[in-house]
């Protein structure tokens, strides 16, 4: 549980986070982000806000007819994880157009300088930033806007979005001081659980992404139980037994990944799982995590595909979303609106 709620801030506890339609979703993203907003979802301690976020999407190119479909998709890996849209607010953010609004305001709080020192905006803009979109160097103003136009308290995210939060802590902050204001509450990060960074399947010292171009590397939540088999017994490792102490995982990238999927998949602990696992070759270990994962992943794939037969029903599910999210969105905008000197409606 995270300390802050036990706080006196003047904030509904509230979670918000995104994922990009921008491909499939991975391991990665289930075990860093999705499980975590399932949990947070039915501890009942936070209202959960839990969005697709396809403006952030097609800050690189996008062909139109997959965006489509992977928003629809990515709505039923929320729904097959566990998300349920009586309980949670389930949306798309296009639908909502308070984000784009709010994120011209920060456009204009947050600086240049701070953009440029994304890490995220260096490794995707490559050597050619020139070249980048607008909107790929904005990046961070628009999830500033997309946490804070819900007075959000609490983000669950994977490790990767560790930097982003922090900007978006430095928006608030700044927002607040230049207006004089306590308005934007200073959001806390929630980086939690074994799987905070799930690595690719076939180099350890790289993130498990949608967007390698090795499908190996990953397993995708739409992977049937054979090629999650497959993915994982041809995973990279090296050629000592597990150890039983998670200090013995220390310059083995690859077993350290195995096992933290595994302690993840089990919602358990490096610790206690190598407490069992300790001394098995790969050999043995590989199969156990394999049985597990395809216990785990093949009920969401399935679950997915069926949710995915009914395409109006998901966008009804997004509409209504939508609906509630501006709801929230809407008096928050229009206050910001005050205090900025624009004259709402
Ligand atoms: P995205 O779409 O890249 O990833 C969605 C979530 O999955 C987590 N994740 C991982 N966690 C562990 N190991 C991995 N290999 C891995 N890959 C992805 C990410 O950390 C993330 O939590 N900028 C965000 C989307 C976003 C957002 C927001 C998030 C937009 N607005 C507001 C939170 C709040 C992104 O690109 O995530």
């Amino acid at each position: 549980m995270t300390e802050a709620v036990q706080t006196s801030s003047p904030f509904t506890p509230r979670v918000f986070s995104g994922i990009q339609p921008s491909g499939g979703l991975t391991l990665g993203n289930y075990l860093g982000a999705m499980k975590r907003f399932v949990d947070m979802q039915d501890e009942g301690s936070f209202q959960t806000v839990y969005c697709m976020v396809d403006q952030h999407a097609i800050t690189v190119w996008q062909d139109p007819e997959k965006l489509r479909h992977a928003t629809r998709e990515l709505c039923a890996g929320f729904i097959a994880a566990g998300i349920d849209p009586d309980r949670s607010i389930l949306f798309n953010q296009s639908q909502v157009p308070e984000h784009a609004q709010l994120a011209w305001i920060f456009n204009c709080v947050a600086r240049m300088g701070w953009m440029q020192r994304m890490t995220q905006w260096k490794d995707k803009a490559g050597k050619n930033q020139q070249n980048a979109s607008l909107g790929l160097f904005a990046y961070p103003a628009l999830m500033a806007a997309d946490i804070l136009i819900y007075h959000a308290t609490h983000v669950p995210v994977g490790e990767d979005q560790k930097q982003h939060l922090e900007l978006t802590r430095d928006v608030a902050i700044k927002f607040n001081h230049d207006y004089g204001v306590d308005f934007f509450p200073i959001t806390e990060p929630v980086i939690e659980g074994a799987a905070t960074r799930v690595m690719s399947l076939r180099d350890g010292s790289k993130k498990m992404s949608k967007s390698d171009p090795s499908d190996a590397s990953r397993i995708n939540m739409t992977d049937d139980a054979d090629t999650i088999a497959k993915k994982i017994r041809k995973a990279k490792t090296d050629p000592d037994a597990l150890p039983s102490e998670a200090k013995g995982l220390e310059d083995r990238p690859e077993a350290r990944n195995l096992v933290n999927i595994y302690a993840a998949l089990a919602d358990s602990s490096v610790d206690a799982v190598l407490a069992e696992m300790g001394g098995k070759q790969f050999s043995e270990f590989k199969p156990i995590l394999s049985e597990l994962a395809v216990e785990k992943l093949a009920p969401i794939s399935t679950e997915m595909a069926r949710l995915m037969q009914d395409p109006a029903e998901i966008d009804r599910i997004l509409g209504h979303g939508a609906t509630q999210a501006r709801e929230l969105a809407t008096p928050i905008l229009k206050k910001t609106y005050d205090i900025v000197g624009m004259i709402s409606s």
